[in-house]
């Protein structure tokens, strides 16, 4: 049997009155990925995951979620969901609050207490189990929001900006969090806009602004090739000459940089200079940034825009 993807949309489009939130998505996430949904405020992030979760109603266009059309029930339980908006009952305390998801997704209630333990440590709220989720700190409430969202071993998570109100102990946490749920098999659909981390934890990303898709790829094709710092011991006259062949920019201090090469390159060009007699002190690559590469996507693309508009058809 062929394996649906975990998700699928086809156009899918979200208009609010004249305002397209989303327009035109046509995207696939396949089983077991983590997949990085990038964009700025506003960009349409929330909006593409309610209609898949089935809370909004797309304008136009389809989706399909893991295997299912939009709005199956039947789907809907084997998802999990942290909101980026949301907020418990005060006077519930942590356990409770797992509780009661825990009976809405069907856990079935001799094996609820078991779990609820194993959330409430994967989370790091153990201690706090029994307090009240009114005294709970923003990051303690989005640490619960994570564990409601881990509730009966969902195939596929959504996690809308899980890290907005954790300090780098929490961040970090969350993404040990993430590569174990990869690790399980689990798909994991992350919005953020928080460049750093999805670089750390995603295997494809897609870049959306002003409700489109700009690029969509392997994490390693979007930040592109990148140049390679090499520092030698000494550079003579034959190792000078081969080095220009090869278009290198000549540095200070006997440190050379080549351009656009790619990891696979590495090997053979550090060979390739050993075999000139040359001695390497240093190899570094030098790639862009997602977060400069980000930037430079969002920029192409308005410059693309503006284009369009100023130029008469
Ligand atoms: N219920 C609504 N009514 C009208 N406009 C809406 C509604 N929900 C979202 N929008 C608009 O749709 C656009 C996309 O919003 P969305 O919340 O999906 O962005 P986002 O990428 O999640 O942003 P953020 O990073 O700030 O969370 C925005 O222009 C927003 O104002
Ligand atoms: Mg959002």
């Amino acid at each position: 049997m062929i394996e649906t993807p975990a998700l699928e949309t086809r156009e899918l489009t979200k208009c609010y009155g004249e305002r397209s939130a989303v327009a035109d998505l046509t995207m696939r996430v396949m089983r077991g990925e983590t997949f990085g949904f990038l964009g700025p405020n506003g960009a349409g992030k929330t909006t593409v995951v309610k209609m898949l979760l089935g809370l909004v109603q797309p304008t136009s266009g389809d989706a399909a979620i893991l295997g299912r059309p939009l709005g199956s029930l039947e789907a809907r339980r084997r998802i999990g969901y942290l909101p980026e908006l949301f907020r418990y009952q005060e006077w519930l305390s942590a356990r409770e609050v797992l509780g009661w998801h825990a009976a809405v997704v069907r856990i079935a209630r001799e094996r609820r207490a078991v779990e609820i333990d194993a959330i409430l440590r994967r989370v790091g709220l153990a201690e706090r189990a029994g307090d009240r989720v009114g005294t709970f700190s923003k990051g303690m409430q989005q640490r619960l929001g994570i564990g409601v969202a881990l509730l009966g071993s969902p195939e596929l998570i959504f996690l809308d900006e899980p890290t907005s109100a954790l300090d780098p102990v929490g961040r970090a946490d969350v993404r040990a969090l993430i590569a174990g749920l990869k690790a399980a098999g689990t798909t994991v659909f992350l919005n953020s806009h928080l460049l750093s981390e999805v670089e750390h934890v995603c295997d494809r990303v897609a870049v959306i602004d002003a409700g489109r898709a700009l690029a969509i790829g392997d994490l390693s094709e979007l930040l592109g090739r990148f140049a390679l710092r090499i520092s030698f011991e000494s550079i003579d006259a034959a190792l000078h000459a081969e080095l220009a062949r090869r278009d290198a920019e000549f540095g200070r201090d006997r440190t050379v940089l080549l351009h656009g090469l790619s990891d696979s390159d590495i090997p053979d060009v550090v060979a390739g200079l050993a075999a000139f007699g040359a001695r390497i002190k240093a190899v570094q690559p030098i790639r862009s940034t997602l977060e400069e590469r980000f930037l430079e996507i969002l920029r192409n693309e308005h410059e693309r825009t503006a284009d369009r508009i100023a130029r008469p058809r």
